[in-house]
């Protein structure tokens, strides 16, 4: 693998509530090489908006980081100060959250808050900002760019909103880019134009992107590698082409056998029977064994770790009876 510009290592994460402790992230570790994308796949609260929002600090009070390690080009931005971590959010991580329209300020029109991050980062005079902040707007596809740098957030639609984050996370050219869910809230068409300025981001600029979503659909089409979590952990990860052709966690395989399928193999959507379990103590065994069809009684007794797969050095799996062993006899 080439050189890692991000690298999280071991990562655990609890929410912290007055009665209770939600054990949000356990031990998650993976890198991502520059120009790379990685998508995070899981189903809803399986700790993918959290692994994001850990990387650039941003996670709320009652969140503690209790284990672990974030390294982006070598420096641990755990270990940052409010100065230096203020520095390096937008010029060398931004992130791309999932509602775009309440990620920009209603009574700021658009130029102004494309040009902020300029002026916030950069010595640039007010004059020269909104230029750049125009010339931003009209790099990530926006036809009118002076007229949407007039607008206020509410008279734009939500994927000229979402391209105008994309235009403030890109503005400092950062190395990497986090996009949580960026393009579940707009329509079909929208999803794929705003797809395809990521990827022309990746092609043009080299930026690293972990892209955060549900949509197995969304990672065949843009991503590298993937990394699927369940329950707080990553249970499975490798190449997108690898994983889709052949998953190896149960979990993983039943995901991708709820996707309707080109050929019309599978005309209906199946659901995984059961649910996710709670997250108020650490695991003490698999936490996908109440619902899967392959468990051993070893399962009972210890989470699997993610290991390397043989014959696939990038493909990890954190299971005890993976599939593959299925195929093979
Ligand atoms: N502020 C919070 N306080 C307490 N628990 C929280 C908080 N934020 C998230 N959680 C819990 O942490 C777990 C992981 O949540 P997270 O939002 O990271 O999941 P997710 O995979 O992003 O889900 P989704 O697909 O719905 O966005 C969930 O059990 C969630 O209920
Ligand atoms: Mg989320």
């Amino acid at each position: 693998m080439p050189q890692a510009l991000l690298e999280v290592r071991d990562l655990s994460i609890e929410y912290r509530a007055r009665d209770a402790t939600v054990y949000a992230v356990s031990g998650v570790s993976f890198q991502l090489a520059p120009g790379e994308v990685l998508a995070i796949v899981g189903e809803s609260g399986s700790g993918k908006t959290t692994v994001g929002m850990a990387i650039p600090r941003l996670l709320p009070g009652e969140a503690a980081v209790t284990g672990g390690a974030i390294r982006l080009g070598g420096t641990d931005l755990l270990a940052l100060h409010d100065a230096e971590l203020r520095s390096y959010r937008g010029r060398r991580v931004a992130m791309i959250f999932q509602d775009p329209v309440a990620g920009l300020n209603p009574v700021i029109d658009i130029g102004s808050q494309v040009a902020e991050i300029l002026t916030s980062h950069l010595q640039l005079d007010r004059k020269e900002a909104r230029r750049r902040a125009v010339d931003l707007l009209y790099r990530v596809g926006l036809a009118e760019p002076e007229r949407v740098a007039r607008a206020y957030p509410f008279q734009l639609s939500g994927g000229m909103c979402q391209r105008v984050m994309i235009g403030i996370a890109t503005a400092l050219d950062p190395e990497l880019i986090i996009a949580d869910e960026p393009t579940s809230a707009l329509d079909v068409t929208i999803q794929a134009q705003i797809l395809y300025q990521l990827e022309r981001l990746r092609q043009e600029r080299g930026t690293a992107i972990l892209l955060i979503t549900h949509d197995f659909g969304v990672v065949a089409q843009v991503a590298d590698r993937v990394a699927v979590m369940y329950a707080g952990r990553i249970v499975e990860e490798g190449p997108v082409r690898e994983m889709l052709k052949q998953p190896l966690h149960p979990y993983s395989h039943a995901l991708l056998a709820t996707l309707p399928r080109v050929d019309g193999a599978r005309a209906h959507l199946h659901q995984i029977p059961g649910q996710p379990p709670e997250l108020t103590r650490p695991a003490e065994r698999c936490p996908f064994l109440p619902r899967c069809p392959k468990a051993l009684s070893r399962c009972r007794q210890e989470p699997p770790p993610l290991l390397e797969q043989p014959g696939g050095a990038t493909h990890r799996v954190a299971c005890y009876n993976p599939v593959w062993q299925d195929a093979a006899g």
